[in-house]
């Protein structure tokens, strides 16, 4: 049987995936009608064209029991420790708090706010792709939630860190600019490791990246306001300001709390560095870097 897996797909010819692998240990493992629902999510998504209408998903009584507990927590903590433009922004996302939202609608209410719209991805989108499609004002996200039984968990990105995360980013247009300018970057240069490193640098903006307001780091990146958890620690991290060379020479891992994170002193900074960054970022930017990554 075709199989699609969390971080690959294994297509059989042109068949189209009809099961999505779960680890054994993932928290919907063994809850039968949560892997029926992910299937079909992962069918509606493969079966979708550029310019069809965003798939309805049937989401169910638990989906929207998880939804409701993890939005409600991520708006307490956002309230202590995300900056002010987040804050701005997510209240004119106007998310739904007792349900999950229509990937469609939140795409619509996005595309009034700043320009960009969504459209649906089985998991992990090629990073070319997913990185490139920014120019044009997309994002491209999954539309499964993670599992009732641990709604402060999840190991792949869903639709809370799709929508509570990245949403809230580019419900800012001033964020939404810095997102296409990555968009735009990537599809300048033509080596992987131009890439990787522009990967690297929205890792530590987009995803992870803080700004300084009134002394303290706050968050603005999608990573960070998506996790419970990480949001109560990140001020345990070593905080260094923003710089370039430093952010895209650093390792990380994605399935840990951040040990090392990077603040702006203001947004205006944060838009200064990011904007010229990506201006500036070029095939040779690696090989000036003495990195242990770069080859
Ligand atoms: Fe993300």
């Amino acid at each position: 049987m075709p199989t699609v897996e969390y971080g690959t797909w294994s297509y059989s010819g042109n068949k189209e995936p009809s099961t999505v692998m779960l680890a054994q240990g993932h928290p919907g493992y063994s809850d039968d009608n949560y892997r029926r629902r992910r299937n079909a999510i992962a069918m509606a998504a493969t079966r979708y064209r550029p310019g069809d209408p965003i798939p309805e998903i049937d989401y169910n009584p638990d989906d929207d029991e998880c939804w409701r507990q993890i939005s409600d927590l991520l708006a307490e903590r956002h309230n202590t420790f995300a900056c002010r433009e987040i804050l701005q922004a997510s209240a004119r996302l106007q998310l739904p708090i007792d349900h999950v939202p229509q990937l469609r609608a939140v795409s619509q209410r996005l595309n009034e706010i700043s320009g960009f719209g969504y459209v649906p991805a089985v998991g992990i989108v090629p990073v070319r792709q997913f990185y490139g499609s920014l120019a044009d004002d997309t994002f491209n996200s999954t539309q499964y939630i993670r599992h009732l039984s641990q709604p402060l968990f999840s190991p792949e990105p869903d639709m809370v860190h799709e929508v509570i995360g990245h949403g809230s980013m580019l419900a800012s247009k001033r964020f939404a600019d810095m997102y296409r300018l990555v968009g735009r970057a990537v599809r300048r240069v033509t080596t992987s490791a131009a890439v990787e490193a522009i990967s690297r640098f929205f890792w530590f903006t987009m995803e992870c990246g803080l700004i300084r307001e009134n002394g303290d780091p706050m968050v603005c990146g999608a990573s960070l306001l998506s996790s419970y958890g990480e949001l109560a620690q990140f001020r345990n991290a070593t905080i260094r300001p923003m710089d370039p060379a430093d952010m895209v020479s650093q390792d990380y891992d994605d399935k840990t709390y951040q040990p090392v994170l990077f603040c702006a002193r203001s947004l205006d900074h944060f838009e200064d560095v990011v904007s010229k960054f990506l201006q500036d970022v070029d095939d040779e930017y690696p090989s000036k870097l003495n990195a242990s990554w770069v080859i």
